[in-house]
C-alpha cells in the first residue's frame, strides 16, 4: 500500500474510520453498491502491490455485482430469441424484450417510445443519423451541435447536413449561442450531450429541449455520462431522443442503447440490414418492418441487453439524495485537495456553475458528475497517469478523451488527465490520487519511464499480468494509442 502524504483536510484525518463517519465526506466513505474487481490488486514498479484504486468509470464502469449475479442466473437459459419454439428460447425472448420496458422505464419513456438495442452510444447515434427526416428526398433540415461533443455526437452528423457552435465561457451564454442558431431556422435536431465527459459539466437539457422545440427541431441527448449519474426522465423533460452504453453503466456486456420517438426511426435507413429486420425479403428487393427490430438485424445480445436492464433497476432503486452526496462528496474532496496542490490545475468548460439537472432538483452535486479533468505542471499527461498507475496502482484517463475540438479549444492540445468514479468508489481512491500527486510534486518521479509505442511506460516493467492476460504490462500498449 502508498503512503498518504497528502495532508488531509483538517476534518479529515485519513485512513481512520472516526475520521471519516465524522468529516463533512462521510457520505463516500464506503461505495454505494458493490462492484466487480473492487479488492483487485495491482502490482507496483518498485515492489508489492495495492489495491487497483479505479479512477476510470467514465471510460468503462466496473459491472455491479447484482449484474454478474444476474448473469449467472439467466446464462443457463440463454438460447436463440424471437424465432425459437423452445423452452429456453422462449424464455430468453422474454428476457430481451422485457429488458426494453425496463429500459424505457428507467429513462421515463413515452409509452410508444422505440426502445432499441445497439452496441454502445455511438452506435445510437450513428444508427439516429440514419433516420434523420427526408423531404422530397432530401434531409429536411440540419444538425446543429456544439464543440464541446465527444465525437461519437460529432462524427456522425459531420456525414449529414449540419452546423457547429462553439460553446461561450459561461452556460448562459452558451444557450444563447445555440438560441441564436436556431432561430436561424432549417435545424431539424439539436444533439447535446447531457454531462461532458471531459469535466463532468452537465448541461440543462430540459430548458434545450424546450429551445429545440420552440424553433421546430427536435432533441437527442447523449447521455453516455449522464445515465450512470443522474435520474433522467425523457417524458418530463420532453427530450425526443436518448442514447447510452451498458458498459459505462455498470453493464459491461456490449450493449447500448437508442429510445425515442417511433415515426423517425421507423422510416430511417435500416441500421443492420439482415435477419429479423424485414417483412419480406426477395432475391433483390426487400420491405422493411417497423419498431425495434427494422435495426436489430442478426442475433441480437440477450445477454447484454438483459445485464443493462438488471443494471438499471438497480440504479433505479438508489435513494437520489444517498447517490448524489455520495458522488459529491468524492468530488468535492477531490477537487478542494487538487487545488491546494501547487502545479495541479482543474480544467471545466465553464464559468458559472452549472444548474441543477432537470430531474434532480438541487440536490448536492447536481451541476456536475462525477468527473474531474486536472493536469500537472511540468509533466506530460501520459507520464503521470503511467506514473499513478505504476506506483500507486491508480487508474485513470489521460489523453483527449475523443473531444478534439474541446480539448484544442481549452488549450490542451496535448491532453489532461480525468479522474472519474461512481457506485463503486469510495473516498479512498481520491486520497489515493492526491498523496500520489502531492508525492510527484515533492520528491518527482520514483522510476525511470519511457515513451513505448506512442505511450508512456516504466522502463524495465517486470510486473507480470494475471496468468490467463496474454500481454506483460511492457508490451500490452504495442498499437500505437488512436483512441485517445
Ligand atoms: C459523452 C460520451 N458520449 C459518447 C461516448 C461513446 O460511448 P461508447 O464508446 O460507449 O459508444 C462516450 C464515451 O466515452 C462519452 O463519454
Amino acid at each position: 500500500m502508498t503512503t498518504a502524504v497528502f495532508p488531509a483536510a483538517p476534518e479529515f484525518r485519513s485512513g481512520t474510520d472516526a475520521g471519516r463517519a465524522n468529516h463533512r465526506f462521510a457520505a463516500a466513505a464506503r461505495p454505494l453498491a458493490a462492484v466487480t474487481g473492487a479488492e483487485i490488486q495491482a502490482p507496483l514498479i518498485q515492489g508489492g502491490s495495492a489495491r487497483y484504486a479505479n479512477l476510470d468509470y467514465g471510460a468503462s464502469a466496473p459491472a455491479l455485482s447484482v449484474v454478474s449475479a444476474y448473469l449467472n442466473e439467466i446464462l443457463p437459459y440463454y438460447a436463440s430469441v424471437h424465432r425459437g419454439a423452445g423452452y429456453a428460447s422462449q424464455i430468453s425472448t422474454s428476457v430481451y424484450e422485457n429488458a426494453r420496458d425496463i429500459v424505457r422505464d428507467f429513462v421515463g419513456g413515452r409509452p410508444d417510445d422505440s426502445v432499441i438495442f445497439t452496441r454502445n452510444t455511438t452506435d445510437s447515434l450513428n444508427l439516429l443519423a440514419g433516420c434523420l427526416p427526408l423531404r422530397d428526398g432530401r434531409p429536411a433540415g440540419e444538425v446543429l451541435y456544439l464543440d464541446i461533443e465527444h465525437h461519437a455526437n460529432l462524427l456522425p452528423w459531420q456525414n449529414v447536413p449540419h452546423r457547429s457552435v462553439v460553446a461561450a465561457t459561461t452556460l448562459a451564454a452558451t444557450v444563447d449561442r445555440l438560441r441564436d442558431e436556431l432561430a436561424r431556422g432549417g435545424i431539424s435536431l439539436l444533439a447535446v450531450t447531457g454531462a461532458s465527459n471531459v469535466t463532468g459539466e452537465i448541461l440543462p437539457i430540459r430548458a434545450l429541449a424546450a429551445l429545440a422545440h420552440e424553433y421546430g427541431a427536435r432533441i437527442v441527448v447523449d447521455a453516455a455520462q449522464l445515465a450512470p449519474h443522474r435520474r433522467i426522465n425523457i417524458d418530463a423533460d420532453d427530450v425526443d431522443y436518448l442514447a447510452f452504453s451498458g458498459h459505462k453503466l455498470y453493464a459491461p456486456f456490449g450493449a447500448g442503447v437508442l429510445v425515442g420517438r417511433p415515426d423517425w426511426l421507423d422510416a430511417g435507413t435500416p441500421h443492420l440490414a439482415g435477419g429479423g429486420a424485414v417483412k419480406d425479403a426477395r432475391l433483390d428487393s426487400v420491405s422493411w418492418t417497423t419498431g425495434p427490430a427494422r435495426h436489430e438485424g442478426g442475433s441480437p445480445n440477450v445477454l447484454g441487453a438483459a445485464a443493462l436492464a438488471r443494471a438499471t433497476q438497480m440504479i433505479a432503486d438508489l435513494d437520489t439524495g444517498q447517490w448524489y452526496a455520495h458522488e459529491d462528496a468524492i468530488r468535492s474532496f477531490l477537487v478542494e485537495g487538487l487545488r491546494r496542490i501547487n502545479g495541479v490545475t482543474v480544467h471545466q468548460i465553464f464559468d458559472d456553475p452549472a444548474p441543477a439537472p432537470s430531474a434532480g432538483g438541487d440536490e448536492p452535486g447536481a451541476g456536475t458528475i462525477g468527473v474531474v479533468n486536472f493536469s500537472v505542471e511540468g509533466y506530460d499527461a501520459g507520464l503521470v497517469a503511467a506514473y499513478l498507475s505504476a506506483e500507486h496502482g491508480i487508474g485513470l484517463r489521460d489523453g483527449r478523451f475523443c473531444a478534439h475540438p474541446l480539448l484544442k479549444r481549452l488549450g490542451l492540445p496535448a491532453g489532461s488527465l480525468r479522474a472519474s468514479f461512481g457506485l463503486g468508489s469510495r473516498l479512498e481512491d481520491a486520497e489515493r490520487l492526491l498523496a500520489g500527486l502531492q508525492q510527484l510534486r515533492q520528491t518527482g518521479l520514483g522510476w525511470d519511464y519511457v515513451v513505448d509505442a506512442g505511450r508512456w511506460v516504466p522502463a524495465n516493467d517486470t510486473r507480470s499480468y494475471p496468468h490467463w492476460a496474454p500481454n506483460t504490462p511492457g508490451t500490452a500498449g504495442a498499437a500505437p494509442c488512436t483512441v485517445d
